[in-house]
């Protein structure tokens, strides 16, 4: 079981310091993460685009999707699911536990297959 203070568990923000309905990157332990706030939640997803160069973070969030900037591909925020054209490949999803304000991201938990 896991807790908190397992050292795959990072702490990456506070929820307060993210703005509601966007998208923020954080870097950790060399892994680019972007992070989401959604009304008081909070997801977590790779920061780059399954299909080319861009970053996520560079993106839109609307209604509960982020569109990439460079080719408008749409995933869903909560499961990493590839919504529409050009994409083909979901998105890598990060595991988040909140502890008050504070954001955890569960690096080496698997929450979709990859
Ligand atoms: Fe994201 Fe093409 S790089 S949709």
């Amino acid at each position: 079981m896991s807790t908190l203070t397992d050292a795959s568990w990072a702490l990456v923000a506070l929820r307060n310091d993210l703005p509601a309905d966007s998208v923020t990157a954080v870097t950790v332990d060399g892994r680019e993460i972007a992070l989401y706030r959604l009304a008081d939640e909070v997801f977590a997803t790779a920061n780059a685009c399954t299909h080319g160069n861009a970053r996520l973070c560079d993106g839109f969030v609307e209604a509960g999707e982020i569109e990439c900037p460079l080719h408008q591909g749409r995933f869903d925020i909560r499961t990493g699911k590839a919504m529409c054209r050009p994409l083909r490949e979901d998105l890598r999803i990060y595991p988040v536990k909140l502890d008050g304000e504070r954001v955890y991201v569960g690096l080496n938990h698997s929450v979709n297959p990859q």
